[in-house]
């Protein structure tokens, strides 16, 4: 009885559990399974139309050159990989490294390339199938010509050897001859696409007296000058003709209607910025005049004049804007998405002729290759579930390209913090020790600098006599210590910077970047020194003049 009774009770407790248990886990499962497939099909619609992926039929990485040659077979060596990762042309800012000739021979730096290596460098990379864009600046960023003697006199100021002046028909003439030098190298090899005029950060627009006398706007001035520079490009080769943007863009719409349309002139819009300051309306001011547009990013060279390192977080900020921003992009009134026909990775080597190095290439090449794969993501497609949605998925996106870059480079990146310290690249020893050696300058700089150790008050003291001899024995050690393990790391640094670059520059980043501690380093050396031949000292006195000199 019991036993029976048993029985019937678990079959009971069985239907029970079928029907309140196992049926709904049936039910909501094959709902979820449905609904899942339901979305990736949705997915994978959206994902198939192209609206959900950028279409940049140019990827192109900007080469830096000025003052700071690389070792033309350190480039040859980084063109597989750029082509691994997309890339399907570089632009090369040569500026004193280009092998100029005849009146030309001195806007060549004494340690520029020779013609026969270069030819070589540019005759393997079209062998790959990686287009050259030259970029030629002619109009201002010219210090490389108008600083000579020679041409000084064609400055827009005399003060600036920046800016050209574009009216002189002197300063045509030596325009032309630069470009035809360039191009002329260039089409030996193979036929120009693309010839880049610069034009950017023009400082000195208008000023001369022969400028004064077209009675032109300065907008007017600069694009005539546009106009007759990109005529004689299209003299010397079937090319079309690039400029930075930014001259152009606060040319207002009333003013910008005026003017003609370009028909082989493609700016380039440029924005290095974590968070892009582009604005739409400039945008759709270029769409009405120039054929196409191009954008540009920065891989490094952005982070302030004296980085030594690039902000991998803020690198990878700007790329992710730029392809958010152009992903699906229409022009009010138009339905089709707008094709931008490239982008230029920009990678600045100084922020002008004159101006101090900034991050070596060897050491971003990290943030060269993040950036490419953000953009090849956004080639092969992002699925966002909705394009207005400014709450994009950076997170997600964020853990993929962690994944891809932990893999390429054998280490951890650290979530947020875009941290390569750990990394594996080619140029990493080089980084090393740039660490390394940053830290020792800032150790150095904290003594030297710090309320606990009298330096602020040396100079001083030692002029009236008055030191301790036991801290000015205990600090000429420190120093001296500071000095030795400065010395040793620059060693480091020019032993690995000679794999990628030649002396002349190697040495320049090395005494510019140690300069301002060793020199207060050997200053207060000199002091102790001589200070330690005291074997008496006077009582004190407040009469004694000379120790009041400064302020008597
Ligand atoms: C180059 O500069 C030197 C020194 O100023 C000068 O003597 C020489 O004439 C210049 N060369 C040319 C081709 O102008
Ligand atoms: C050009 O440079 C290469 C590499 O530095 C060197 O081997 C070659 O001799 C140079 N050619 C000339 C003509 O100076
Ligand atoms: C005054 O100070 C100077 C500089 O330390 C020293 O050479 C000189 O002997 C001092 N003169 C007197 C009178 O103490
Ligand atoms: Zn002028």
């Amino acid at each position: 009885m019991v036993n029976i009774n048993k029985m019937v009770t678990m079959r009971k407790i069985r239907k029970i559990k079928f029907k309140f248990f196992i049926l709904p886990l049936v039910i909501i499962s094959t709902y979820l399974l449905l609904t899942h497939i339901f979305l990736e099909m949705w997915h994978l619609k959206r994902n198939k139309s192209n609206s959900l992926s950028v279409d940049l039929p140019n990827v192109i990485v900007h080469i830096d050159l000025k003052g700071t040659p690389l070792k033309l077979s350190y480039l040859e060596s980084l063109i597989p990989g750029l082509k691994k990762y997309g890339v399907n042309g570089i632009l090369i800012e040569y500026e004193d490294m280009f092998p100029y000739e005849g009146r030309l021979a001195n806007l060549s730096a004494e340690y520029r390339y020779n013609k026969s290596e270069l030819k070589r460098f540019l005759a393997m990379a079209n062998k790959e199938g990686l287009q050259i864009i030259p970029l030629i600046q002619t109009f201002g960023h010219l210090e490389y010509v108008l600083k000579l003697a020679e041409f000084q006199h064609l400055r827009e100021l005399e003060l600036y050897p920046d800016s050209i002046c574009p009216t002189r028909l002197e300063s045509g003439s030596l325009l032309k001859d630069i470009i035809k030098q360039v191009v002329d190298l260039h089409t030996e090899i193979a036929p120009l696409k693309y010839v880049h005029i610069g034009c950017d950060e023009v400082f000195h627009v208008n000023k001369c007296q022969y400028c004064n006398k077209r009675k032109l706007s300065n907008r007017e001035l600069f694009l005539q000058h546009i106009k007759s520079i990109s005529e004689v490009v299209k003299s010397l080769a079937e090319a079309k003709v690039l400029i930075w943007d930014d001259m152009l863009r606060d040319i207002k719409p009333g003013e910008w209607h005026t003017f003609e349309p370009f028909s082989d002139v493609h700016p380039v819009y440029w924005d290095y910025s974590p968070n892009l300051q582009v604005t739409h309306l400039n945008l759709l001011k270029y769409h009405t005049k120039f054929p196409d547009i191009w954008i540009a990013s920065a891989y490094k060279g952005a982070d302030g004049k004296t980085a030594t390192f690039p902000n991998l977080k803020k690198r990878f900020l700007n790329h992710f804007s730029w392809m958010n921003l152009i992903v699906d992009y229409t022009f009010g009134g138009e339905t089709d998405v707008y094709k931008f026909k490239g982008i230029i990775l920009t990678g600045w080597s100084r922020y002008s002729h004159m101006d101090p190095p900034c991050e070596l290439l060897p050491i971003s090449f990290p943030s060269l290759i993040l950036n490419l794969i953000v953009i090849e993501r956004f080639k092969n497609g992002i699925s966002y579930l909705k394009k207005d949605d400014s709450n994009i998925p950076i997170n997600t996106f964020k853990r993929h390209l962690y994944y891809d870059l932990n893999t390429i480079f054998n280490c951890m990146f650290i979530v947020n913090e875009f941290d390569y310290t750990k990394c594996t690249f080619e140029g990493d020893k080089l980084y090393q020790s740039l660490k390394h050696h940053n830290k020792m300058l800032s150790s150095a700089n904290d003594l030297l600098h710090s309320d606990e150790n009298p330096f602020n008050s040396i100079d001083y003291y030692a002029s009236i006599d008055n030191l301790n001899m036991n801290s000015v024995s205990q600090y000429k050690v420190q120093l001296n210590l500071y000095l030795d393990d400065i010395t040793q790391l620059e060693k480091n640094i020019m032993k690995e910077m000679s794999k990628y670059y030649y002396k002349e520059f190697t040495l320049e980043y090395v005494n510019y970047k140690s300069y301002n501690i060793k020199k207060q380093i050997i200053k207060f050396l000199k002091i102790f020194n001589a200070y330690m031949q005291n074997k008496i000292w006077q009582r004190r006195s407040y009469s004694n003049k000379s120790a009041h000199v400064i302020y008597p």
